[in-house]
């Protein structure tokens, strides 16, 4: 259907709202976005000094245990010290799966050719790149951590074939975007570090026109008894180990912070609880694929008109 001409204003105005908070796809040049906007200065600059203990090495007496597991001083803890390596030794440690994971959902994005794309939790823009050069839409990233954004940028400043992708720091429960912005969103491995998982796809699907696809990757806990058990002993045994080899301590001290991660996200929210939430946040024909013997979830659904 051809948009109405106050769909086209509409559209015009939310463009040029985005182009106004990527300005120039640096963090660094990003002014904090107005009402429920982005990261202000201050969060810029306190990314490593305003950080909670770190969720593996604080005393299980300083934090309730699920509060060492989730929310956004763990969001900002975790990553630091990974941005460098991150593409290459989530690769290496999901032995080549994720590539593939992260293929699945650009399909999904790419299915309906959207023209402007948001990557939420975008981290060094793997997908958000990924959606550009398979749509040439335009895509805006948005993460949290700002040095996670860096590690993207000399890709980011590559010119690309088609599309073009900006990014700016921000939270995903906050978005700096106006209703109905884009043609499709994704995100991927976000909800474990929120503390409102079914706001924070909400305020995903706000920002989604209707009719345009969300699609996101998360990992998963495997449902079968005998693969859940290999999956328990690779990521409690031998994930912290292979990441302290190829990684360092960072990468060590999130091979021991996952495996908890994901069943504790699980516990509180099953599988069926995500498709609830899609549900309610205004998502038809909600589709979910367990990926690799269920250690991934690849997730999409499409806006309904009445939303
Ligand atoms: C495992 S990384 C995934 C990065 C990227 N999506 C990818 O697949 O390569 C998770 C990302 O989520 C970001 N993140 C966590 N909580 C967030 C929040 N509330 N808002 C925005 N980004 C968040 C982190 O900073 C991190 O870059």
């Amino acid at each position: 259907m051809a948009p109405s001409p106050r769909d086209s204003v509409a559209r015009a105005r939310a463009l040029v709202a985005l182009k106004r908070v990527l300005a120039g796809g640096d963090p660094r040049k990003l002014s904090p976005a107005g009402a429920g906007g982005g990261l202000a200065r201050n969060d810029l600059a306190c990314e490593s000094a305003a950080v909670a203990p770190n969720p593996v090495t604080a005393p299980p007496d300083r934090a309730p245990r699920d509060q060492r597991l989730r929310g956004e001083p763990v969001a900002r803890s975790v990553f630091t010290g990974l941005p460098d390596r991150y593409d290459r030794l989530a690769y290496l440690l999901s032995f080549g799966q994720d590539r593939r994971w992260r293929r699945a959902v650009v399909g999904h994005a790419a299915a309906a050719a959207p023209r402007l794309v948001l990557d939420v939790a975008t981290g060094p823009a793997g997908i958000a790149l990924a959606v550009a050069a398979a749509t040439g839409a335009d895509v805006a990233g948005v993460d949290l951590n700002e040095s996670m954004l860096r590690a993207g940028l000399p890709r980011i400043h590559r010119p690309l074939p088609a599309g073009r992708v900006r990014v700016a720091a921000g939270r995903a429960d906050q978005l700096p975007f106006a209703d109905a912005t884009f043609d499709a969103v994704t995100f991927s491995y976000l909800l474990r570090y929120t503390d409102d998982p079914a706001a924070t796809v909400a305020e995903m699907a706000r920002c989604l026109r209707p009719g345009g696809t969300l699609a996101c990757l998360e990992f998963n806990v495997p449902p079968r008894p005998a693969w859940r058990a290999a999956w328990w002993c690779y990521t409690r045994l031998a994930l912290p180990v292979l990441g302290g080899l190829t990684g360092g301590p960072a990468w060590y001290r999130v091979g021991r912070f996952l495996g908890p991660s994901i069943s504790a996200h699980y516990r509180r929210h099953p599988l069926a609880w995500h498709v609830a939430a899609w549900q309610a946040a205004g998502l038809t024909e909600v589709r979910t694929e367990l990926m690799s013997l269920g250690g991934g979830l690849v997730m999409w659904g499409r806006k309904g008109s009445a939303s």
